[in-house]
C-alpha cells in the first residue's frame, strides 16, 4: 500500500521541480548556552564548528546530495562590541567563508548561509527564547531593521560573485509582529541587490516559518499574524526569491518528539494553496524524523508530496554536524540516536541517524531533478 502510493506519487511527480536537496550542517551555532557571553566568540573546533569537510565529501561524492544548509551565529559574526552590521569579525568570516566555499567551489554542491538567529541579537544564551528582537523601537538595545539590511548587504556583496551560495535570511523569526518579520525581510533583499547581489534569497515568516501554521496567528509576544497576510508583499528586484518553511512531522511540529503522526498532504495543503494563488516557490530548509517505521513512512510520504507539488523546490533535512557526538538533532525526546553525520553512532552503539534515517530513507529518494551546475535561482538553472 505504502510502496504503491509512493510510485503513483513519483509519475505524478513527472513535472517535478527540486533542485536542490540535502541536509543542514548544524554545529557554527553551538556553545553558547548558559550565562549571558558564555561562548562569545568561543572556540573554533571546540565550542562551535561550521562543517567536516571530510563528511561533506562522504555527502556529495557518496550520497550524492548537493545542498548544505550551514549554521552560524550573528554575535560570532558581528561581535556586541561592533554591533549587528556591515563590521565583521574577520577571523571568524574567514572560516565561515571556507566552509562554504569547500561546498560550493571545491564540491560543486550548493550552500544556504544560516543565520541561526531566530530574529534575534545581542544575547544567544537562551536560544531560542534570549536577546532582543531586531527591529523592536521599543527597545533600546535592539539591533535596528537598518542594522540587518547593512549587514545583508554587506554579506551579501561578498558572495555575489558565487552563484551556488543561496542567502537564508534569518532561521525561525518567532513571537514578534509579523509585519516586522516582513520589514526585516524586505530592507535585507533590499540592501542585497543593492550591494549587486543576484543570489537565490530564501524569506522566513513568522511563527518559526511553520509550514503548518502559515495561514493562522502563533506565539504571544507581539501580534504573530499569520505568515499569509505579509510574506506575499516582498518585492525584489531581481526576481529570484522563494519562502523558507519548516515543518516537522511529530505532534506539535517541534521536531522534539519520536513518534511522526502530522503528514504533510494535511498540514502543507493551506500553504501549498498559498504559494498557488501568489505564484511563490518554497524550499523546506528543516524537517526530519526519528527512525520508526512511522517516521519512515511520513517522511517517505513528505518527499513524495514535495515532488509532487511544483510549489517546492528544494529541501535540506535537520541536521548533521561535526559536534554531536551521539546526540540527536531532531526527533527525539532526548534519547542520543545519533545525527545525520556520516558515521554517526547512537548511545548505544547501533547505528545513528545517517544509517537509519538517512540511507534507509532519503537517500532512495533523492530527487531526479536535482540541479548540478548554474546559478542557483527560483527557476532553476534555466
Ligand atoms: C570527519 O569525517 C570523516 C568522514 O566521515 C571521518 O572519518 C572523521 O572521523 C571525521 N572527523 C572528525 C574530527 O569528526
Ligand atoms: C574573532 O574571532 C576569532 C576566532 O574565533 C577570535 O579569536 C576573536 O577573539 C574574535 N574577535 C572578536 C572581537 O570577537
Ligand atoms: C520589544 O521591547 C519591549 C521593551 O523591552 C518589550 O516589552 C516587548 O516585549 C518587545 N517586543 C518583542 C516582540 O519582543
Ligand atoms: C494523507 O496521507 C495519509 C497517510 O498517507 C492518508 O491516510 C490520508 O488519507 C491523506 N489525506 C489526504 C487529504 O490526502
Ligand atoms: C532507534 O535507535 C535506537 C538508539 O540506537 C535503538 O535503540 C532503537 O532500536 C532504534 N529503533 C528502531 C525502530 O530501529
Ligand atoms: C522517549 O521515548 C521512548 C519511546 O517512546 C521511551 O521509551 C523513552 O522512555 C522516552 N524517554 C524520555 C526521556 O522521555
Amino acid at each position: 500500500m505504502r510502496s504503491s502510493l509512493l510510485l503513483s506519487s513519483l509519475l505524478l511527480g513527472a513535472e517535478a521541480t527540486i533542485y536542490w536537496a540535502g541536509v543542514a550542517e548544524s554545529g557554527g551555532e553551538f556553545g553558547i548556552y548558559g550565562t549571558p557571553g558564555t561562548g562569545l566568540p568561543g572556540t573554533f573546533g571546540v565550542d562551535y564548528q561550521f562543517i567536516n569537510s571530510s563528511a561533506v565529501d562522504v555527502y556529495v561524492d557518496q550520497n550524492k546530495v548537493n545542498l548544505f544548509r550551514v549554521a552560524f551565529l550573528l554575535e560570532r559574526m558581528c561581535p556586541l562590541a561592533y554591533g549587528l552590521g556591515a563590521k565583521f569579525n574577520e577571523t571568524h568570516f574567514d572560516l565561515y567563508k571556507e566552509a562554504i566555499d569547500h561546498i560550493t567551489i571545491t564540491k560543486g554542491a550548493y550552500a544556504i548561509l544560516d543565520p541561526h538567529n531566530y530574529m534575534r541579537y545581542n544575547d544567544p544564551s537562551a536560544q531560542p527564547y534570549s536577546g532582543s528582537v531586531i527591529g523592536n523601537k521599543t527597545d533600546p538595545a535592539a539591533a535596528t531593521t537598518e542594522q540587518f539590511a547593512a549587514f545583508w548587504g554587506e554579506l551579501g556583496r561578498r558572495f555575489a560573485n558565487n552563484n551556488h551560495v543561496i542567502f537564508g535570511l534569518m532561521n525561525e523569526p518567532h513571537d514578534m509582529p509579523t509585519s516586522l518579520v516582513l520589514e526585516n525581510d524586505q530592507a535585507a533583499i533590499t540592501a542585497i541587490r543593492k550591494a549587486g547581489a543576484r543570489n537565490l534569497v530564501l524569506a522566513p515568516g513568522n511563527g518559526w516559518t511553520g509550514g503548518h501554521a502559515w495561514t493562522e496567528y502563533t506565539g504571544t509576544l507581539g501580534d504573530n499574524a499569520p505568515s499569509s497576510e505579509y510574506i506575499y508583499k516582498i518585492t525584489d528586484p531581481a526576481n529570484n526569491w522563494a519562502v523558507d518553511i519548516h515543518e516537522y512531522l511529530d505532534v506539535d511540529f517541534s521536531g522534539s518528539h519520536i513518534e511522526c503522526t502530522q503528514p504533510y498532504n494535511t498540514t502543507l495543503a493551506p500553504l501549498t494553496a498559498w504559494l498557488k494563488h501568489h505564484q511563490l516557490k518554497a524550499v523546506i530548509s528543516e524537517f526530519g524524523g526519528s527512525n520508526t517505521t512511522g517516521c519512515a513512512d511520513l517522511l517517505t510520504e513528505a518527499l513524495a508530496y514535495m515532488a509532487d507539488n511544483e510549489e517546492y523546490i528544494g529541501w535540506s533535512a535537520w541536521a548533521a554536524g561535526p559536534l554531536w557526538g551521539t546526540s540527536a538533532p531532531c526527533c527525539s525526546n532526548s534519547t542520543a540516536l545519533g545525527s545525520l553525520e556520516p558515521g554517526s553512532l547512537a548511545a548505544d552503539g547501533s547505528p545513528g541517524l545517517y544509517e537509519t534515517v538517512w540511507e534507509a530513507v532519503l537517500e532512495p529518494l533523492l530527487p531526479k531533478t536535482m540541479q548540478r551546475k548554474g546559478a542557483a535561482t527560483v527557476r532553476g538553472s534555466g
